[in-house]
C-alpha cells in the first residue's frame, strides 16, 4: 500500500460508511476523468468502506463487464498513480456494475432498485446509498423525481440515502432556486451535497487553517493592514472539447460563481465557532450576504469582460474562441472577466477584492495575494523612494504553497530589497496532494457536508452573479473585449486596479 501523508489521521477522524455509489451519467467525461479515477486511488490506498462497490447508470446499452473494461481504460489514461495495479484492480472491480437506462424512464429506476438491493445483501453495505448527478444538469430535476418517485431517495437516517449534485447549480438565480425546491420536495436538505470541486483542494482547505491556526495572520487580517485582495484563476488551456457547454455558460457562471466565490468566502469570512458544516457554511453566508451588489452601471465601471482571439499559447498558434468547435461564430460569450467587488462590513470596509478568471491566459496558475499597506513611515527614503508592498501569497495550484514577500537589506550598502519566504507543498510534505474529488467523495461517504456547499450559499452566490448577467443582457450592454489567446486578458481590465500581479 502507498504511503500518503495526506491521509494520516484521517481513519481516527471519522469513519466512511459501507455504501453504493451509483453514477448517472456514467458513461460521461467526469466520470472517466475524475469520479472512478479518484474512487481507484481511494481503493489503492485502503480508504474506502468495506464492501464499496459502484453502479453507473446511463443511456448506452453496456453489459457489467465492458463498462468495467471501460472504467479500467479511463483510470489507466487519467488517474494519478498510473498505469492500474492489476492486483488492486481486480479486487475493486468486483463491485462495479452498470445499469442501462433512460434518466426520466421510471421502470429502469424500478431496475436499479432491485440491483442495489442485491448488491446490498452481497457485499453487506446496509441499504446505504450515494447517488451521483453526473449528467448534464438539464437532467438533474428528472434524476431527483424520479428517485422520490420510485422509493430511491431514502432518508438521512440509516439505512442513509444521500445525492451529490454537480455543478452548474442552475444558471442563474432563478433556475438555481427552482433546482433547489425540486430536490427539497424528495430529499432533506441533509441529504444533498452540491459539489464544489475546489473545496476538496488541499490548497484551498488550508486557507482556513493558515487563518485559524496561526496567531500571526489574523490580527492583520481586515481594513487596517490590508491594501486589497487579488483573487486569480487562470487557465491556458481552450475549450477542449467543451466548446458547446462552455458557449452557453461563460467564465462568470463556470468559475466565478462557484469556484472563484468559494475562495474569497473562505479568505474573507469570519472565525467559524467549529470546522463542522453549519457552522462554516454559516460565515459563508455572511460573507456573501456583506458582497456589495453589482447592478446597472456600476456593472460597466466594476466588471471587464473578455473574449479570447486568435493568438498564441506555449508557443503554439491558437484558434480564437469563435472558431472552437460547438462555439457560435457570432458568440458573445466571455471567456474572462475581472471584477472588483467589495465586502460592505467592519472587517473588509473599504477593502477592494480584485477577481479575475480567464481561458488561454498565459499559463495555468491559482492564487489568492493579500497586498498589506505600506509601512506608516518610511525611514529610508534616501536609499528606496518606493518599496514593493508585502504581499501573502497563496498558490493554490500548481506549485502549491505560500509565499511572503518583505523588503530585507541587501548585502553591503543600506540598499533595500524584496524577498521571499516561501513553503511548498511537494518540499515539505514529500509527496503531491490527492486530487479534490478523492477527498469529496470520503467526506460524503462519511456524511460530513463542511466541504459542499448549502441551498443559502448557492443561491446568494447567483443573486450576486444575475445582477452582472442582467446587466450583461441589457441593451446599452458593457463592451466584451477581444484579447490575443495567449495574452493576459482585455486592457481593460488594468483600470480595475494599480497594478495586476504577476502570478
Ligand atoms: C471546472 C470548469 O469546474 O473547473 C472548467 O467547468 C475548469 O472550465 C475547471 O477548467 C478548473 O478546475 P481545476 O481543478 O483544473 O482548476
Amino acid at each position: 500500500m502507498q504511503r500518503n501523508p495526506f491521509r494520516e489521521g484521517m481513519p481516527r477522524e471519522r469513519s466512511v460508511e459501507p455504501c453504493v455509489m451509483t453514477i448517472f451519467g456514467a458513461t460521461g467525461d467526469l466520470t472517466r476523468r475524475k469520479l472512478v479515477p479518484a474512487l481507484y486511488n481511494l481503493a489503492r490506498e485502503r480508504m474506502l468502506p468495506p464492501g464499496f462497490a459502484v453502479v453507473g447508470f446511463a443511456r448506452r446499452e453496456l453489459s457489467h463487464e465492458a463498462f468495467r473494461e471501460e472504467m479500467r481504460r479511463a483510470v489507466d489514461t487519467f488517474s494519478r498513480s498510473r498505469p492500474v495495479a492489476p492486483e488492486i484492480w481486480s479486487d475493486f472491480a468486483k463491485g462495479i456494475h452498470y445499469c442501462q437506462g433512460d434518466f426520466g424512464d421510471r421502470q429502469a429506476y424500478g431496475r436499479l432498485g432491485v440491483l442495489l438491493q442485491q448488491i446490498s445483501r452481497e457485499r453487506n453495505t446496509r441499504g446505504n446509498n450515494i447517488f451521483y448527478l453526473a449528467t448534464p444538469p438539464g437532467h438533474y430535476e428528472s434524476i431527483i423525481a424520479a428517485l422520490g418517485a420510485s422509493g430511491l431517495s431514502g432518508s438521512p437516517l440509516p439505512p442513509w440515502t444521500r445525492v451529490i449534485i454537480e455543478k452548474p447549480f442552475g444558471h442563474d438565480l432563478d433556475s438555481a432556486r427552482e433546482l433547489n425546491r425540486r430536490a427539497q420536495e424528495c430529499l432533506r436538505e441533509e441529504q444533498i451535497y452540491r459539489i464544489d470541486h475546489y473545496l476538496g483542494k488541499e490548497t484551498v482547505q488550508n486557507i482556513i487553517v493558515m487563518r485559524f491556526a496561526n496567531g500571526i495572520f489574523e490580527p492583520l487580517w481586515n481594513q487596517k493592514y490590508i491594501d486589497h485582495v487579488q483573487i486569480t484563476v487562470a487557465e491556458d488551456l481552450g475549450m477542449e472539447g467543451r466548446g458547446a457547454y462552455y458557449d452557453a455558460s461563460g467564465a462568470l457562471r463556470d468559475m466565478v460563481q462557484n469556484h472563484m466565490m468559494q475562495l474569497l468566502c473562505l479568505t474573507a469570512m469570519e472565525p467559524p465557532v467549529a470546522f463542522q458544516a453549519d457552522p462554516v457554511r454559516n460565515e459563508k453566508v455572511k460573507v456573501l450576504e456583506s458582497i456589495r451588489p453589482l447592478e446597472g452601471d456600476d456593472v460597466g465601471r466594476e466588471v471587464v469582460r473578455g473574449q479570447y482571439g486568435r493568438g498564441h499559447v506555449g508557443g503554439r498558434g491558437a484558434a480564437g474562441f469563435r472558431e472552437e468547435q460547438g462555439v457560435s461564430p457570432g458568440s458573445t460569450t466571455e471567456t474572462y472577466v475581472a471584477i472588483r467587488l467589495f465586502i460592505d462590513n467592519w472587517r473588509w470596509a473599504g477593502v477592494p477584492f480584485l477577481l479575475r478568471t480567464g481561458k488561454r491566459l498565459p499559463k495555468r496558475a491559482t492564487e489568492i495575494a493579500i497586498q498589506f499597506r505600506p509601512v506608516p513611515h518610511l525611514l529610508f527614503r534616501k536609499e528606496a523612494p518606493a518599496i514593493e508592498p508585502n504581499v501573502l501569497a497563496m498558490r493554490i495550484q500548481p506549485d502549491e504553497g505560500i509565499s511572503l514577500k518583505m523588503t530585507s537589506k541587501g548585502p553591503g550598502a543600506m540598499t533595500l530589497q524584496p524577498v521571499v519566504m516561501d513553503f511548498r507543498y511537494g518540499t515539505s510534505f514529500g509527496a503531491d496532494p490527492p486530487e479534490a474529488y478523492e477527498r469529496l467523495l470520503l467526506d460524503c461517504m462519511a456524511g460530513d457536508s463542511t466541504l459542499f456547499t448549502r441551498r443559502d450559499e448557492v443561491e446568494l452566490a447567483w443573486r450576486f452573479i444575475t445582477g452582472i448577467l442582467d446587466a450583461w443582457s441589457a441593451e446599452d450592454a458593457p463592451a466584451l473585449h477581444i484579447y490575443p489567446a495567449g495574452s493576459w486578458g482585455p486592457e481593460a481590465a488594468d483600470r480595475l486596479v494599480e497594478k495586476w500581479r504577476r502570478v
